[in-house]
């Protein structure tokens, strides 16, 4: 696995210190619990400051700009001279502009303001350009120390660029200290061996509260129903909704989650893994012989928007050329936008509710199953309290909201990348009919 990191080197790994001490048995109809953390049972290594997965590697092409936001945060992404991800506060320093519609030139930033150029560290190459030699001549350094691109730590490991989100870009990354281990969101730490396996990938945009989407993915039984008809598995659908036993563990680094059927013959329905502070992992079966894993991102972009990327990994179909001539990818495609969009107006009413204040404590009931998006909860919470990651860059209402809509580039949202699926399905399907009447006339 390749592993490219601008991240300091400085890293502290608090999970070395953390021996098993503590468990729990009970059992709450159905229910077993175990907790093997020595933090405080709603504790996780990670608050909602820490390491985010924003996008796929591929998604982020030498000479281009991709820009999205964390907690309101306008950031963007680009690689530099020697193709190593950056991520970069969007505010030009000079004088407080935007880098959209800038360019990258031998991948240094240009600001498309007044052509203020950046190099990988940030300091800007071409002050000369931006204001009066006199000026720069009789300050400089003084001058030149303001004008600095602000950056937080970015790393490339396993096909994903993860940043480390503090709130608090620094001008220089050897300033961060970083809390959490990038290891604790690697599935291949969780008994998942990611080369085994070929994968999809989906992203979608939300107009909704981050955590509830979080909730959603932690949601076992809301598959069956909402999602009963769309699911190509004919164990998961509304008539066959069961029951099953769980067993819930929760340490240091995740939360987890065992669904397994009631009859012991037919074993482990699905495992599900909540890796703080944006990742969720579904396991069809036990992490080491699943036969598909879906591994779920949340991007919190801004208030009331969020991104999800999801990857499907599969061990069936890993076959390129017969994945391209079954139309696997765009089939994949149609079914998670689809899944996205019916949990999509549950979400936003959901957000609503919350938002008003209606979803309190008496007002909505979370049932036995409920137990994993409990544990969740109260990690959210507490470390809602504790990193207050929305009172670092706050909106009102008064806030020119120029940022909001940019990166709402995907689905459901967004439908233009539906339709274009869609029309690619349907030209495709003609296109292999095509090739065998075409050969047929040409024999007649
Ligand atoms: S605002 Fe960017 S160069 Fe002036
Ligand atoms: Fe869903």
């Amino acid at each position: 696995m390749s592993e490219k990191s601008i991240a300091p080197t400085k890293s502290l790994n608090w999970q070395s210190d953390h021996s098993v001490n503590n468990s729990i048995e009970g059992n709450l109809s159905g229910i077993t619990e175990e907790n093997t953390s020595t933090k405080p049972a709603n504790q996780l290594g990670s608050g909602l400051l820490g390491w985010y997965a924003i996008c796929s590697t591929e998604s982020l092409e030498d000479g281009n700009l991709y820009f999205f936001s964390m907690y309101n945060e306008p950031l963007v992404l680009y690689r530099d001279k020697d193709s190593r991800a950056r991520c970069i506060k969007d505010m030009c320093p000079h004088r407080g502009a935007s880098f959209q519609g800038g360019v990258l030139k031998e991948g240094e930033i240009v600001c498309p303001y007044h052509g203020g150029r950046f190099s990988a560290d940030g300091d800007c190459t071409n002050l000369d350009r931006i204001t009066c030699q006199h000026i720069v001549d009789s300050n400089y350094n003084n001058y030149a120390k303001k004008i600095h691109l602000y950056q937080y730590p970015c790393v490339e490991k396993n096909g994903y660029l993860y940043i480390y989100y503090t709130g608090r870009a620094k001008t220089n990354l050897q300033d961060f200290e970083i809390k959490s281990s990038l290891d604790n969101l690697d599935p291949e730490n969780y008994g998942f061996k990611t080369d085994e396996y070929a994968y999809e990938e989906v992203c979608v945009d939300f107009k909704c509260d981050w955590a509830r989407i979080i909730e959603n993915h932690l949601d076992i039984l809301h598959i069956f129903w909402i999602h009963g008809d769309t699911i190509p598995d004919k164990d998961v659908n509304k008539e066959v909704i069961t029951s099953f036993n769980q067993k819930i563990k929760r340490d240091g680094r995740h939360i987890e989650s065992k669904y397994n059927y009631k009859s012991k013959d037919l074993g482990e329905f699905i495992t599900l893994k909540f890796l703080p502070p944006g990742r969720v992992c579904i396991y069809k079966g036990t992490p080491e012989t699943a036969r598909y894993i879906q591994v779920l991102d949340h991007i919190p972009l801004a208030k009331n928007r969020a991104r999800v990327i999801v990857r499907h990994y599969r061990k069936f179909l890993k076959n390129k050329l017969l994945t391209n001539l079954v139309l696997f990818k765009q089939l994949q495609h149609r079914i998670y936008y689809r899944i996205f969009s019916e949990d999509y107006l549950v979400l936003k009413t959901q957000t609503f509710n919350e938002q008003m204040g209606y979803i309190q404590k008496d007002n909505v009931k979370l049932l036995g199953e409920d137990k994993m998006i409990q544990y969740y909860w109260d990690w959210y919470k507490s470390s809602l309290n504790k990193d207050r990651p929305w009172e670092l860059h706050p909106t009102t209402e008064n806030t020119n909201s120029i940022y909001l809509d940019k990166p709402m580039d995907y689905p459901p949202e967004n439908t233009k990348l539906v339709d274009t699926n869609n029309r690619s399905i349907i030209l495709n399907l003609l296109l292999r009919l095509l090739f065998p009447i075409g050969l047929i006339v040409l024999v007649l």
